[in-house]
């Protein structure tokens, strides 16, 4: 794409009109897929939801070997990978209940992201029983205080994804208040928080929240029935009266959904995935988890089996072929960790 939507407004500010953004999703939405869906043509693309404690922990490495920034964990664990190419696309979705928290995490993060969102929509037990996702859709005085701590607190977009309240009267009256804080756009899933991702979804929700505000409102939650094709995005767009969607699970399944130009077949979907998968060193669990998404119900094929047993990237990477890149992949790595230490050691 020459100029896209998402960096048209301003200077260089991520703007959130017109946009199709990849939905924060835990565990898919690592680095890789990221790029993919960047590479597929979304403008926009969320982290998974990272919890503020646990990222308030972390310290921020450059690994110049990968090219990457990590937010690592006190054991080593890298929390949150991300690099140049999605720097200006990339928003940090965290999982707070608490306004100090939030923004010691925001400001950690804040030179490496190009927005922060917080998750108000997760109806998980992990995440409401600490006050956070959609516990806090029942604590309005709560979402201003995360919101309006981190809209003063740091110098990027704020956003936040909801899911509807049980009337229109108070989602409008919601998301009027979220307005108000200073967000730059808000994400909502057209669903009840006890409602489940196959029910129908309430465009019409959608509809009243972005006729009654002016920030943008990113619609979500049309995966199941509404959006199958890269076409069926600007009908869902038009269907909700939204300024711009957001897609989880049809690019979890094929992020080719992304693609203007039409559909590519999933193992070329697979296939380009495992060469970012490769490229950034991804966690061979993590890697594995995305690709048993991508197959859904392949995931009992001879392929989907040998996936399943594969243990490291070397034997992922058989399993579809890709042994040459891997290697050169490895090798690359390994001539830019020699070179690097050359100039460290004496
Ligand atoms: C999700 N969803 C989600 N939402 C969120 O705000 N933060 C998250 O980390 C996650 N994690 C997550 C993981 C997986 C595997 C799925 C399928 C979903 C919800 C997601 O962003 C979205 O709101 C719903 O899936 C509805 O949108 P689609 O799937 O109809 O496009």
């Amino acid at each position: 794409k020459p100029v896209s939507a998402a960096m048209m407004a301003g200077a260089g500010r991520l703007s959130f009109t017109n946009i199709t953004a990849l939905a924060p999703m835990v565990r898919v939405g690592t680095l890789p897929m990221r790029l993919l869906a960047l590479e597929y043509g979304a403008d926009v693309v969320y982290c998974e939801e990272l919890i503020d404690i646990k990222m308030a922990q972390c310290h921020r490495v450059v690994n110049e070997v990968l090219d990457v920034v990590d937010f690592v964990a006190p054991d080593d664990r890298v929390m949150f990978r991300t690099c140049e190419r999605e720097k200006d696309r990339v928003v940090f979705q965290m999982g707070t209940a608490d306004p100090d928290r939030a923004l010691i995490v925001a400001r950690l993060v804040e030179k490496d992201v190009a927005a922060i969102d917080v998750n108000m929509g997760c109806p998980k037990e992990y995440s409401t029983k600490g006050g956070m996702g959609a516990a806090l859709l029942s604590d309005p005085d709560k979402i201003e205080a995360i919101l309006k701590k981190l809209v003063t607190g740091v110098s990027i977009p704020v956003t936040c994804k909801i899911r509807i309240l049980p009337s229109l009267e108070e989602t409008v009256s919601l998301v009027r208040r979220i307005e108000k804080t200073g967000v730059t756009a808000v994400a909502i899933h057209g669903r009840l928080k006890e409602e489940r991702p196959r029910h129908p979804l309430h465009c019409d929700y959608i509809q009243a929240v972005a006729r009654a505000v002016s920030i943008p409102v990113i619609a979500n939650g049309g995966s199941l029935d509404l959006v199958k094709t890269n076409a069926d995005i600007e009908e869902f767009r038009k269907a909700t009266g939204a300024s711009s969607v957001m897609l989880a699970r049809a690019a979890m399944w094929n992020a080719s959904v992304f693609c203007n130009t039409g559909p590519l077949p999933l193992e070329r979907v697979m296939e380009d995935y495992l060469k970012y998968a490769f490229q950034y060193n991804n966690h061979v669990f993590n890697t594995k988890y995305c690709l048993c998404q991508m197959l859904r119900d392949k995931v009992e094929s001879p392929l989907g089996k040998q996936l399943q047993a594969a243990q490291t990237n070397a034997e992922i990477s058989e399993a579809y072929g890709l042994q040459e890149f891997y290697q050169q992949t490895q090798d690359q790595l390994r001539a830019k960790r020699d070179v690097l230490q050359s100039f460290t050691q004496p």
